[in-house]
């Protein structure tokens, strides 16, 4: 295991933020982590802890150790007519997990081809696109604790799954290392094509190789490639409202894109960040050296390669305006590491 000092971190963030970890680590093997929070622990450093970067903000200097999580390894667990578990090392690629997949013949995770980053960072954000969310496939979750290596191992019912949150992000927020993931896929081809742009792109009966196609074209023309422009993907979560809120907006709104959220009993509405801020004139503009991006102005860049605060002041002076235009808070989507 190398520890290496005062590690340049800009290539490992897709924001591309400057950023320095006191120490870094990238560890391959369950012993390798163990190790690593052995020496972090000795040390009595505070540990943060990396994936693919791409969904991270990351302050200019990171205290402590940085841990990379680089574990690899896709094992079939169980198989059957209908469905194979397969369990899958924390650090594998996520978008060539989709791509290996469907190639097998396991189905459920077209709808997510192209998200950016790793297996193990998957279930902390819940990711989610074009009508589906992780949390459908997750069996269990393999985690490490970070005070004391300990093995636990968390259900689907464990992890508290909601709208681009998990339990990860709540009550064992910076408790947890996740270093393997066990998803349910189908044999039988299964798709979902609810969501409106997907519907659009589509013919009436489609298989899950042309919605994995229909994805992949839709995420191209709208979202950045961070080796070209850096960004971290949406930067801020869709907000959701009250129902008595919702209603007010549509009235001086009549178009304003929403869709069903909570319970019967509780109804919410979740609204789109993107059209709120692009609504808010916030589209294509740049302020301090980061930018609207002008395809989908959920989407903040960072072209000028400036530090987190120059981002985060963007982030800021939108959501004032969101706030002052629309009433609506907006939070931030990404986990912001080392402030
Ligand atoms: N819209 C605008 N202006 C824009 C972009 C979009 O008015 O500049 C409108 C669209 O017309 C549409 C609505 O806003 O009515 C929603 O837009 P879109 O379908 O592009 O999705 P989104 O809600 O902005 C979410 C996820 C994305 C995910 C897409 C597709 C969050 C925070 N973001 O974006 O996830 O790819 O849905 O499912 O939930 C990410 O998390 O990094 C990410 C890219």
């Amino acid at each position: 295991m190398l520890i290496e000092p005062a590690r340049n971190l800009q290539s490992l963030n897709t924001l591309a933020v400057p950023a320095e970890a006191e120490y870094f680590c990238r560890a391959q093997t369950e012993e390798e982590i163990l190790e690593a929070l052995a020496w972090a622990r000795q040390r009595q450093l505070p540990l943060q802890v990396l994936g693919g970067g791409s969904n991270v903000i990351l302050a200019p200097r990171l205290p402590g150790l940085t841990l990379q999580l680089g574990l690899p390894g896709k094992t079939l667990l169980q198989q059957s007519e209908e469905s194979v578990l397969l369990q899958v090392g924390a650090g594998e690629n996520w978008h060539e997990l989709v791509v290996w997949c469907l190639a097998q013949g396991y189905y459920g995770l077209e709808n997510l081809a192209l998200i950016p980053g790793t297996v193990g960072a998957a279930p902390v954000q819940n990711i989610g696109a074009y009508g589906v969310e992780l949390s459908r496939f997750v069996v269990e979750v393999e985690t490490l604790g970070r005070d004391d290596g300990a093995r636990l191992l968390l259900s689907n019912r464990d992890c508290e799954f909601s709208y681009r949150d998990s339990v990860f992000k709540q009550g064992l927020r910076n408790r947890q290392l996740i270093t393997r993931v066990t998803l349910r896929l189908s044999r039988k081809p299964q798709v979902e094509i609810s969501y409106p742009a997907l519907q659009e792109a589509l013919n009436a009966d489609p298989t899950p190789a042309a919605v994995f196609e229909a994805v992949c074209r839709i995420r191209r023309e709208k979202l950045p490639d961070p080796v070209q422009i850096p960004n971290c993907g949406s930067f801020f979560k869709n907000p959701v409202v009250p129902w008595s809120q919702y209603e007010s907006l549509l009235q001086c709104h009549p178009d304003i894109p929403s869709y069903s959220f909570g319970s019967p009993d509780q109804p919410q509405r979740k609204l789109a960040a993107a059209w709120l801020i692009d609504r808010a004139g916030w589209k294509g503009r740049s302020f301090g050296g980061a930018r609207v991006h002008d395809r989908q102005a959920l989407v903040l860049t960072n072209p000028g390669r400036r530090d987190a605060d120059a981002v985060l002041a963007l982030a800021r002076e939108i959501q004032i305006s969101v706030q002052q235009t629309f009433g609506v808070a907006l939070e931030l989507e990404p986990e912001r590491i080392g402030f």
